[in-house]
């Protein structure tokens, strides 16, 4: 929604955005996940808040989440900092208070600075305090890293990424903690960023880097399994997130109108077990998941 080329190898008209994200606001999708760093400038806040306005505000039945960010420029993730990410969240979004705000990609400071009292966790604390916030979140890659601050008690809802997938079970261990102390989890990336959908000869790289050539193996034959019973294997990679009772929510990125109702009959397509039976066990080996 952003425009993120780097990542995705595709750049996003702010036009097919909003489209893309009216289509959202019409359909029966209700949970929209963004954050203050996605995009130069703000680029995805600013797109969806041009979206919000076209329909007169957030719907009433939608829940809206964002992430602060560090300075883009100084790369100061302060308590201060985390303040000025919210405010201008609000700004660009057009709202007065968030529904669910997380701490972004924590991985970028040490814990303990995160920490401190003038640090970005009490910021956020003090935030949910102030109204400003509903819930508290944090969102991030190295599992171990998520585990650590949810044992800290001030988050509600963990996001992980790429690592609850067809092909990496990195998160088993946070599904597991967070099921325990009742904190939500939210699995981002349920195609790894696209390998899973699109397959691994057009999009090479999960997780947004080179997938190895043993995971491309996997996928391929994944994807043959899918074909001999007429599923499409993106409806596998989907439901794999959607059936996981410890999963809360998916979130799945899209960018191009259509693309609503096509993850919607991809979330209903029926698989048999016996074809969950055999997609099961072809998980890439341990050793070359994300963690
Ligand atoms: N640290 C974090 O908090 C964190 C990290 C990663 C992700 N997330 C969240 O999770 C979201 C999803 O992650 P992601 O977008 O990187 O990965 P993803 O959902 O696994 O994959 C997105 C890719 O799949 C494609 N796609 C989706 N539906 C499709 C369909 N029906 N047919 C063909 N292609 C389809 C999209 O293409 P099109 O662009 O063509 O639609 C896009 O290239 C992010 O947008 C973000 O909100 C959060």
């Amino acid at each position: 929604m952003a425009s993120m080329p780097d990542l995705y190898g595709y750049a996003v008209s702010a036009e097919r955005a909003v489209e893309t994200m009216l289509e959202v606001f019409d359909s029966e999708i209700n949970f929209i996940d963004t954050s203050n760093g996605y995009g130069a400038d703000g680029a995805s806040e600013l797109r969806i808040g041009e979206a919000l306005r076209a329909r007169g505000g957030l719907p009433p039945d939608a829940v809206l989440a964002t992430k602060v960010d560090p300075d883009p420029v100084t790369g100061d993730f302060s308590g201060k900092r985390v303040r000025a990410s919210v405010e201008e969240s609000l700004t660009r979004l057009g709202l007065d208070r968030l529904q669910l705000l997380y701490f972004h990609d924590p991985e970028r400071i040490a814990f303990e600075d995160a920490m401190a009292p003038e640090g970005a966790v009490a910021a956020l604390v003090a935030l949910r305090e102030e109204g400003l916030a509903d819930h508290l979140g944090v969102a991030g890659g190295p599992v171990g890293l998520l585990r650590r601050y949810l044992g800290t008690g001030a988050f509600e809802a963990v996001i992980t990424h790429n690592r609850y997938t067809l092909v990496d079970r990195s998160a088993e261990p946070l599904l597991a903690d967070a099921a325990e102390r009742g904190v939500a989890v939210v699995n981002g990336a349920p195609y790894g960023g696209g390998m899973l959908v699109k397959g691994p000869d057009a999009q090479p790289l999960y997780g947004y880097r080179p997938a190895s050539e043993v995971a491309k193996d996997r996928v391929r034959t994944m994807r043959r399994i899918c074909d001999e019973h007429g599923i499409p294997p993106a409806a596998a990679a989907l439901q794999y997130s959607t059936r996981e009772p410890r999963i809360a929510s998916t979130i799945v990125g899209i960018t191009a109108p259509g693309r609503v109702a096509q993850t919607l009959e991809l979330y209903r397509w029926p698989i048999p077990d016996e074809v969950w039976d055999q997609l099961e066990p072809l998980a890439a080996p341990e050793e070359e998941w994300l963690r």
